[in-house]
């Protein structure tokens, strides 16, 4: 049967420190059930030094994710420990991540340390994060470029320390799959004491080679590997998780290992994803793409039609793709509707069903056929955890070659209705405008697009903002048949998360 192969989760960690792929706490909690659903064994929640925000998002996690291990990232000195302590520690089951770096050129150019200096700094971390948590996780940065006799020594010695989990993470995506393979099958032979720690690997995508790199590194003793979803990361990011899991299951022949990923919840959590940063998945990506399972060619669809097996090394089923598309219309009744949300994974309350079939009615108005994504778009808008404080109630725009466009907006705060009308370069901007002077949160649109989410003239569109609002960028989401609406609802998400927070920070101090 093979040994098991830890999956060590850092989508927030490693994956939303990159740009464009900020959460918030609420986002972080929801991303991180859904996690938890998919059963991986650690969710590295965040690095709770770098911000007050890491901070109350790892401890929001640790306290409300139950089943995996809860993660916090710190560096040596013991102000980052106690502050990971401080966040993880009212997890089931904690975890302090320490990590420094350790090859020349970081030791060097960054830190201007001996090798000796990083691995006293190293013993008296892991001794004192021992100290006040069982599980421990040593990483040397940059391990790939790292001398392989001093790695030795160092691993020797903080598994001595306490250390329970050693990771050796090639950095900047460096080695080949060869070089990685070898380097921690030298660890497992070389460093005396290593059967008393989990050999773990992280590897970065700067060649494309993180996944081949991971792999390598089970072969070769591993038994954990750190990814992300989507494989979102620093730079060119890290190992996607989906990526590792289905090899690791689809060639269980050649590995031998498995992992206790339920891989029926991949493209769930996949979406979920891209459905809470704005950023969709391109679609050849190897499990999760929209083409991943579709067959174009000819000779192709007429295998699969004969056999699956022709053409296809996993079925769609495997990674939670939903069997059929299923039309829903008009017409259609409250049994049928749940039960289709039921077959594409959600698990909703009564009230949740009975909230979003008024949604999916006023949507069958307009529109005359409804597909699996306009249910998605329907229900995630629906499970959005954030309170409309402002919500649109009228929009009205003008525009036109030879117009100046001019949007009138009125908004319901609670039982209060505010209206105002503004200029702009187009109705967008005038509508954006006009909402600023409202709410009095005015916000600076980085990033707009708009995309159809089912074919067809009457298809929902989906807006995705980014907005900047002192200095923090903000995601928003909506969707409309009008896309003036879904624009204005896209960027009302992203005041109200401001504004939630901003609520939230004024009963904290009261
Ligand atoms: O890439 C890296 O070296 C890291 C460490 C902090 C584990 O992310
Ligand atoms: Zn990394």
């Amino acid at each position: 049967m093979g040994e098991k192969v830890w999956i060590f989760d850092t989508t927030l960690r490693d994956g939303e420190q990159s740009p464009g792929f900020s959460m918030n706490i609420e986002e972080k909690i929801r991303m991180a059930t859904q996690l938890a659903k998919l059963n991986v064994d650690v969710i590295e929640a965040g690095f709770p030094i770098a911000s007050e925000g890491d901070f109350e998002a790892v401890k929001a996690v640790a306290q409300a994710v139950k089943g995996p291990v809860i993660a916090g990232l710190a560096r040596v000195p013991k102000i980052d420990i106690d502050r990971a302590w401080e966040a993880v520690r009212h997890a089931e089951r904690p975890r302090i991540h320490v990590f420094v770096a350790t090859s020349d050129i970081h030791l060097e150019y960054k830190l201007r340390k001996s090798r000796e200096e990083i691995l006293q700094q190293s013993i008296e971390a892991v001794r004192y994060a021992k100290s006040l948590c069982d599980d421990i996780e040593y990483s040397p940065e940059d391990a790939s470029r790292s001398d392989v006799a001093f790695l030795i020594k160092l691993i020797e010695a903080v598994i001595e320390a306490g250390a329970t989990t050693v990771n050796i993470p090639d950095t900047v995506g460096y080695a080949t799959p060869q070089e990685y393979g070898q380097l921690i099958r030298t660890l497992r032979d070389k460093v005396p004491n290593i059967g008393r720690a989990r050999i773990s690997v992280h590897c970065h995508n700067d060649l494309g080679l993180a996944v081949a790199n991971s792999l390598a590194g089970v072969e070769n003793g591993a038994r954990q590997v750190e990814c992300t979803i989507n494989g979102i990361g620093e730079r060119a990011g890290n190992a996607a998780l989906e990526e590792v899991v289905m090899a690791l299951r689809t060639r269980k022949d050649y590995y031998q290992h498995y992992t206790d990923i339920v891989t029926e919840e991949i493209y769930k959590t996949s979406r979920l994803l891209s459905h809470i940063t704005g950023i969709k998945v391109q679609p050849n990506k190897a499990i999760v793409g929209d083409n991943a399972f579709a067959h174009e060619a000819g000779i192709h669809q007429d295998g699969v039609l004969k056999k699956a097996i022709t053409y296809e090394i996993m079925t769609p089923q495997s990674i939670g793709l939903p069997r059929n598309r299923l039309v829903l219309g008009k017409h259609s009744g409250r049994h049928a509707f749940s039960k289709r949300l039921q077959e594409l994974g959600y698990e909703l309350t009564r009230e949740e069903i009975n909230k979003a079939f008024v949604r999916f009615k006023n949507l069958a108005d307009k529109k005359k056929e409804i597909y699996d994504e306009d249910l998605q778009a329907i229900v995630e808008e629906e499970l959005s955890t954030i309170p409309e404080t402002f919500e649109l109630d009228y929009l009205q725009t003008t525009t036109g070659n030879h117009t100046l466009p001019t949007a009138t907006v009125r908004l319901r705060k609670g039982e209060l209705l505010v209206q105002d009308a503004a200029i702009g370069d187009g109705p967008v901007d005038a509508t954006y405008q006009a909402i600023d002077r409202i709410t009095g949160i005015p916000g600076k649109l980085l990033e707009y697009s708009i995309r159809a989410v089912t074919e067809g003239k009457d298809a929902i569109g989906e807006v995705v903002v980014k907005v900047q609002f002192n200095g923090e960028v903000i995601t928003g989401r909506g969707t409309s048949t009008d896309v003036i609406e879904a624009s204005a609802k896209a960027y009302l998400n992203a005041v109200n998360k401001v504004a939630y927070r901003q609520g939230r920070y004024r009963e904290a101090k009261s």
